[in-house]
């Protein structure tokens, strides 16, 4: 396609921040959906994409004058819980401009600063949701309006208290080295990060946030966002589901016949569960040497690999996706608990028979950490016969604890 300031791709936006700030109920408001009270725990444990479509954001922003040269913004939901910096710093390393949410209510914490590292080191810009206004004593909403005219109905109390928030909020983002201000008084988005204000539950500051995000990428991102005649594409996740067998990515949409960057969209094809998340997607073209692709591809998978000890004895760990498996491994490094096996989907009795090999080694190990998967019905039986110890969970910090109970215990 001809590169052209006028056509260009949609960006792809990234929402990052600590544990429970309001990312997902975030997209949720803007997507008109419940992701998040369906999530085990309350909490994000994979990595997720949506595309809103420029009519979509339009609807949205409720503001006739604004101009759109983006067909739309692709964007990607990261967990804020502290097991997954795997999945932010891969959601932050594709995206193009970010949002950092913050809870007005607790300021900056860990796992903001970790993703402002991130995004400092990758020169991301981003803005800043300081989301939940809605939880400040006595504030009186207006569903889905714009934030000044919201901040203006206020009592003085709670304006007060929005200054004091607020004021704390920029002063912990100047000890980061940050000059943070609000997104109306921001005089310069080259060196100022724009604060919005929302609300994930009434919606306000939401139309704030989204005309930010659209007028940031088309003035200031123009030139990286015209199509380039190439592919470029990530696997953001790897799943097993029963019927279609391995699939990659993740966003249950529409059938396409042809796709416009950025979009996410759901592969299905045989020989998937050899696909790697976060590995590169490459086309081979007719003057490529599929060989030398495929080591350049394979480079990328030496750290899953590493993590299997080469004694030959470890636990096994199974997920269902490879963005937690990879948490797990990370886990089970930090507690010097070495892994023999890993795979992802449900627990088949293969998985068991591996396991097994175990008992003999080290009757301890012989157990299988199992994340968010299924344990088919033979493999159970199986399990419980050889005594294979299993542990389930679907909330990933549950796994730990199991597991470090079991081992405290096996080490006395
Ligand atoms: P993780 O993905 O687990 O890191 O959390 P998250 O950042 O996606 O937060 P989530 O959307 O799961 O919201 C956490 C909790 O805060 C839920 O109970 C939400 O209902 C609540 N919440 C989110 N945004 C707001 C908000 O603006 N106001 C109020 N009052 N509650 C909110
Ligand atoms: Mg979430
Ligand atoms: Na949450």
């Amino acid at each position: 396609a001809a590169r052209n300031k006028e056509d260009l791709r949609s960006p792809i936006c990234c929402i990052l921040g600590h544990v429970d700030t309001g990312k997902t109920k975030l997209l949720d408001k803007i997507r008109q959906t419940n992701v998040q009270e369906g999530e085990a725990g309350g909490i994000t444990q994979q990595i997720g994409a949506t595309y809103f479509p420029v009519d979509a954001i339009k609807t949205k922003t409720a503001d006739g004058k604004q101009e759109y040269k983006i067909p739309g913004l692709l964007v990607i939901d990261t967990p804020g819980h502290e097991s997954f910096t795997n999945l932010r710093s891969r959601g932050s390393s594709l995206c193009n401009i970010a949002i950092l949410v913050v809870d007005i209510m607790h300021g900056l914490e860990p796992q903001t600063l970790e993703s402002l590292r991130l995004l400092r080191d990758r020169k991301t810009p981003f803005i800043v949701a300081l989301n939940k206004i809605d939880r400040m004593y006595g504030w009186q909403p207006t569903p889905d309006n714009d934030f000044q005219s919201s901040l203006a109905k206020q009592s003085r109390a709670v304006q007060r208290e929005f200054e004091d928030r607020t004021q704390k909020t920029i002063l912990a983002f100047a000890e980061q080295g940050l000059n943070a201000v609000l997104y109306y008084d921001n005089k310069n988005f080259a060196r100022n990060v724009s604060l919005v204000p929302t609300s994930a539950i009434t919606g306000e500051g939401v139309p704030d946030m989204i005309m930010l995000l659209v007028n940031l990428t088309q003035e200031r991102m123009s030139d990286r966002l015209m199509y380039l005649s190439e592919l470029e594409c990530t696997v953001l996740e790897v799943k097993v589901i029963e019927g279609l067998g391995t699939t990659i990515d993740i966003s249950a949409y529409v059938h396409h016949k042809e796709v416009k960057a950025a979009l996410g969209v759901k592969i299905v094809a045989p020989d998937l569960e050899k696909a790697i998340a976060g590995s590169r997607l490459l086309v081979v073209g007719p003057d490529d040497d599929e060989d030398e692709l495929m080591d350049e591809v394979m480079s990328d998978l030496t750290t899953l690999l590493n993590s299997i000890d080469k004694s030959g004895r470890g636990v096994c760990v199974q997920a269902s996706t490879l963005g937690s498996l990879e948490a797990l491994l990370d886990f089970l490094k930090a507690s010097k608990i070495p892994v023999s096996g890993i795979n992802i989907g449900p627990v088949h009795k293969k998985d068991i028979m591996r396991a097994a090999t175990m008992l003999e080694k080290a009757k301890e190990l012989a157990c299988i950490l199992c994340f968010d998967v299924t344990v088919d019905k033979d493999a159970e039986r199986l399990a419980e016969e050889m005594g294979i110890r299993l542990f389930k969970a679907d909330i990933i910090y549950h796994l730990f604890d199991a597991f470090t109970a079991y081992n405290a215990e096996i080490m006395e």
